[in-house]
Parts: C-alpha cells; structure tokens; sequence
C-alpha cells in the first residue's frame, strides 16, 4: 500500500463506525470503540451502524441475528449514543453498502486483500473453507465508511489496517475515475489507553469475543460480582507497580490493567503510576475492580432495561437507516454516474 499526502477533501467532517453483532460486547470493544462514539457525537456529525452484513461473512442463526443487533443498538444507546444527535441503524437496512462495496470489489488489488491479517486470523489454517466474503470483508468495510464520505473512524488499534485500506481505495477510486477529491481519505481515531485491550489471562492476545474463556474479558452484561472476580483472577505478576510508563515494558499483564484502569478513570498511564507506583496487586486490583464496576455496572443494566423494548429500539433502527439511506443514495448516484453504468 501506498504512503498518500493528505487530501485536501472539501467536504465536511463526518464520523463513522461499526461494531458486529457476533457476541457480547466486552470491555475493548467499549475503550476502543464505544465510548469515543458518545463523545465524538457533540462535536461532529455521526452515524454508527451495526454491522449485520458483516457478521454473516462467517456463519450466524438467523432465527437469533435480529436480537443481536438489537443487543448492539441497546449498547450503542447506554454508553450514550443518542438518537436524536446521532444516526443509529442496521448495515442491511441500506443496500447502498451492498453496492459501493461491488464497484470497490472491482477497485481493489488483490495483493492489498492478502495483506490484511485479520482475515488470516480468522481464517487460520483453514483459508479454502472461509467464505468469499471473509475475504472481502476490508472491501464492504470500505464501503460502509465512504458511501457517507466519513472523514473519521473512532475504532480500536486492530482495525488501523482496515483503514488504511479504505484510504487505498478511495485514492484508487478518486484516480481511476478521474474525479480528484470525490471521496476523503478517512483517519482512524486510535487514540488513548484502550485502543488495545488484551486479554485478562493473557497479556500477549487481544480481548476478544472469540476467545474461548470468558475469564479472558469483561463483558458489557456481567454483574457486578462476576466484573470483581475477573479482576481479582487476572493474570499479573509479582512485582509491585513501577514509577514511570517505561517501566512497565516487558510486563504485558501489568501494563494491560494500567492501561484499563487508566482508560476508564479517563486519566493517562502515567497518572495512574504516579497513584499505584509501589503498591503490589493486592492492592491495585480491588481498586480496578470497584472503577470498573462504577463504569460498566449501569451500562449493563441500562441494556437490560431497553432490551425489553425491542419496539423501540426498532424505531430508533428505522428512523436512523432513512436518514442514512438519504445521504448514501446520492453518493451512490455519483457513483454509478463515474462509473458510467447503463442505470446511471
Ligand atoms: P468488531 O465488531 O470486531 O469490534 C468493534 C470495535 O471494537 C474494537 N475492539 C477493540 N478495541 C480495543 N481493544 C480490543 N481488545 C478490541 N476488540 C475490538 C474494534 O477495533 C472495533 O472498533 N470490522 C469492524 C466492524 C466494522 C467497521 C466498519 C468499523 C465494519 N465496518 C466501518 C468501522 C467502520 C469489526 O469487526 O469490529
């Protein structure tokens, strides 16, 4: 992939950002992703989506994907996403994904697909039985972010490759058709302590649904005692906590719970070591577990309470796909117009 110079895009800021509904959400799906959606909302125009499209690129009971999305807007709306500041929707209610994905499958290089590792990872060793789709994931991801011509993408660090080759595709694009500036090439918002959670037992993996233990991750819906006792159980190690950031290298586990504490009190790594420094993990993680209760207990409940309204959530799903069908549908026009399609 190619190193661009920042384009100088006309059009206005806009953020945009998904999250799939394969499984319970967890604590790095909430520092990398969700918490910067509620802030991000008040400052620039934002429309976050679940990503059902997605989520079948690897198989999913239809008779329960309705209810997981249901369960991410239900997050989405309890970490603070707002429906009347912000466009909430399901990825299938607008086709116009579907069909700037097709045009990008056509733009894209092979050799940049065979790059992206996370469809290594998931594939493994099994890449001639994975679904087409797996493959061109980083494709229709593309497309959901420049089909409303977003300039920012709040997501966590394992994601920055799909980004990249969304701004790949959007030079590709802008070149092929001769039509400078016609889509922005969108950053990544990475920053922070959370942006790379890892795993409770292992300091080296990245917190993830997948993982077959649960005492790997927090989720999203554990109560209060089960958020304390994976805390407590955490893998760590047995030196007290050092002064400075520097000296947490080579300390996976106790660099990951600094990091944690750090992004849920909203404070930096090194504000946190210069509270704990010293102290050993007896005394940290009590700490950590009552912070992370006091954030993620509400959030929790909050979820239970609008998830016995599916209605409503529907509502909120319906009126945010109009509203996102109304700015994807003319830059889907555009495009068919570039491309000069016979339907254009
Ligand atoms: P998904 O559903 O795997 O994850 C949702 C968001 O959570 C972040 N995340 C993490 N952040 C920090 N630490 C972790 N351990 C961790 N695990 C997950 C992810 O980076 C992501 O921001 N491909 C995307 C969904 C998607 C999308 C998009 C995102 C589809 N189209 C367009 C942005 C823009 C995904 O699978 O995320």
């Amino acid at each position: 992939m190619t190193d661009q110079a920042p384009a100088p895009y006309a059009g206005p800021e806009r953020v945009l950002s998904g999250v799939q509904p394969t499984g319970d959400l967890h604590l790095g799906n909430y520092l990398g992703a969700l918490v910067k959606f509620g802030r991000l909302q008040h400052e620039i125009e934002t429309f976050i989506f679940v990503a059902d499209m997605h989520a079948i690129t690897e198989w999913q009971d239809p008779a329960k994907l309705k209810s997981q999305v249901r369960e991410i807007a239900a997050a989405y709306l309890a970490t603070g996403l707002d429906p009347k500041v912000a466009t909430i929707f399901a990825q299938s209610a607008v086709p116009e994904h579907a069909e700037l994905a097709w045009v990008f499958n056509c733009v894209a290089r092979l050799g940049w697909l065979d790059r992206m590792t996370q469809f290594k990872d998931k594939a493994g060793k099994h890449k001639e039985r994975s679904s087409v789709g797996l493959y061109t994931y980083p494709v229709l991801q593309a497309a959901d972010i420049l089909v409303y011509k977003a300039t920012k993408v709040p997501v966590g660090e394992d994601q920055r490759q799909h980004l990249e080759l969304t701004r790949d595709i959007a030079q590709k694009f802008n070149h092929d058709f001769d039509a400078p500036n016609f889509f922005p090439l969108p950053d990544a918002l990475t920053q922070g302590p959370g942006a790379r959670v890892m795993s409770l037992r292992d300091g080296s993996a990245k917190m993830s649904k997948s993982d077959p233990s649960d005492q790997s991750r927090i989720n999203l819906t554990d109560d209060a005692d089960a958020i304390a006792q994976k805390v407590r159980k955490a893998r760590t190690d047995p030196d007290p906590l050092p002064e400075t950031v520097e000296g947490l290298e080579g300390r996976a586990e106790a660099k990951n719970l600094v990091a944690i504490y750090a992004a849920l009190a909203g404070r930096t790594e090194a504000q946190v070591l210069g509270e704990f420094a010293g102290q050993g993990f007896g005394a940290f993680k009590p700490k950590l577990a009552d912070l992370a209760v006091s954030v993620l207990g509400p959030i929790g409940g909050e979820m239970r309470r609008l998830l016995a309204d599916p209605a409503e959530i529907d509502r909120i799903l319906g009126a945010g796909a109009e509203k996102a069908r109304a700015l994807a549908a003319p830059t889907v026009a555009e495009v068919r117009k570039l491309v000069g399609f016979w339907a254009g």
